[in-house]
Order: C-alpha cells, then sequence, then structure tokens
C-alpha cells in the first residue's frame, strides 16, 4: 500500500470533528504521489460530498480547463483542500476545524514534497501566505525552504465574477516558467511565520 493510500485509510476513520458525522464522503485529495504541483482549496462542496474527490464540480471543471492550458491533467498534479469533510449549507470552515485537519495536509504535503504549493481560496491563502491579500499577491510567488509557495484567486472566483477569468488564465500560464526556474529562485530573505508549520 503506499503512503498516500494508508493516509487515506486513517482521514476516512476520522471523526474529529462534527462535520464528520454528516458528510457523505470524506475527500482526502487526489493525483500523483510524485505531483510537483499541489494546488490547495478550501474544503469540499457538494459535488465534492457526493463523490469524495476534490475539485469535481462547476469549479473543478474550470481548473481542469486551467490544467490543459499548460499541457497538465490532473493526474499528473496532486489536488486538495484545507478541510476533508463537507461544511454543511457550504459555510465557511471553522477555526476548530481548519485545526483538527491541518494534521492531514501536513502528512500529504511530507509524502508528495511538491515543488510548488498553489493556495487556492480564502483558507488556505490564510495558512501559506498569512496576512497576505489575493488581490496583492496573486501572480506572484515566494520560496521557502526549496518550495514554491504561488498564489491564485480561487476558480469559483471567475464563476461568479467573470472579470477575474483573464487574471486567473495569466496566473495560470506563469506556473510552468516558474517551475522551469525554480531553483534560481532566491528564497525568502525573511523567513515568514507559517500558520501552518
Ligand atoms: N472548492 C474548493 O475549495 N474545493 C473543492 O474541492 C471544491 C470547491
Amino acid at each position: 500500500m503506499s503512503a498516500l493510500s494508508e493516509l487515506y485509510t486513517e482521514i476516512a476513520l476520522c471523526q474529529q470533528c462534527e462535520i464528520a458525522k454528516y458528510r457523505n464522503k470524506v475527500v482526502p485529495g487526489e493525483g500523483a504521489e510524485d505531483a510537483d504541483i499541489m494546488f490547495i482549496g478550501e474544503a469540499p462542496g457538494w459535488h465534492e460530498d457526493q463523490q469524495g474527490r476534490p475539485f469535481v464540480g462547476p469549479a473543478g471543471k474550470y481548473l481542469d480547463e486551467l490544467l490543459a492550458s499548460i499541457g497538465l491533467r490532473r493526474e499528473q498534479v496532486y489536488i486538495a483542500n484545507v478541510i476533508k469533510c463537507r461544511p454543511h449549507g457550504n459555510r465557511d470552515p471553522l477555526p476548530m476545524e481548519i485545526q483538527n485537519c491541518r494534521q492531514w495536509l501536513e502528512r500529504q504535503i511530507e509524502i508528495i514534497r511538491p515543488k510548488m504549493i498553489v493556495a487556492r481560496g480564502r483558507y488556505s491563502m490564510t495558512m501559506f501566505f498569512p496576512g497576505k491579500s489575493i488581490s496583492k499577491i496573486h501572480g506572484t510567488a515566494q520560496k521557502r525552504d526549496n518550495v514554491i509557495y504561488y498564489a491564485m484567486y480561487h476558480p469559483a472566483a471567475a464563476l461568479h465574477q467573470q472579470s477575474l477569468r483573464r487574471t486567473i488564465e495569466e496566473d495560470m500560464l506563469k506556473i510552468p516558467s516558474l517551475l522551469a526556474r525554480a531553483e534560481t529562485i532566491q528564497e525568502e530573505q525573511q523567513p515568514q511565520q507559517l500558520t501552518m508549520f
């Protein structure tokens, strides 16, 4: 059994939060164990809860298109969320839920060891770019401990606000060149206090 499959078994048994009782399926994440890029969203929605897979609703279809625009399929990257169960009624995750769930994301990152982490959405941003505003830092990268952290608007944002589509698509197109020159990107001088690690 692969390290990720073992982790999925553990995640499926997790009952730390009240929302675990109401979930239809847990949504641990999916993709390649040796992926270079990890996309980290917020939380499963209705479609994800039905299928047990991340980003399979309308925002997910758009994510697939964005991936195709840089010649990738979802099986070649890794896609996960900050929390693994759907908050009822699509409410925002509670701080306690984020706190309880963070061990799983930390272990996913440890197993996959991605070259690049793409934060998508408010909670993912808070974790990897604390105190920063997406409108200011989208499309920019920071390298810390040999990992490139990259901030993008959540794909759902483009579904609500058409004007963001172009920005999101342009930010996506920057990913291949960032990865290609990963070795040459300067590490951040000021070590940043991450919320998560
Ligand atoms: N939005 C997210 O942040 N994650 C999903 O899996 C689906 C929609």
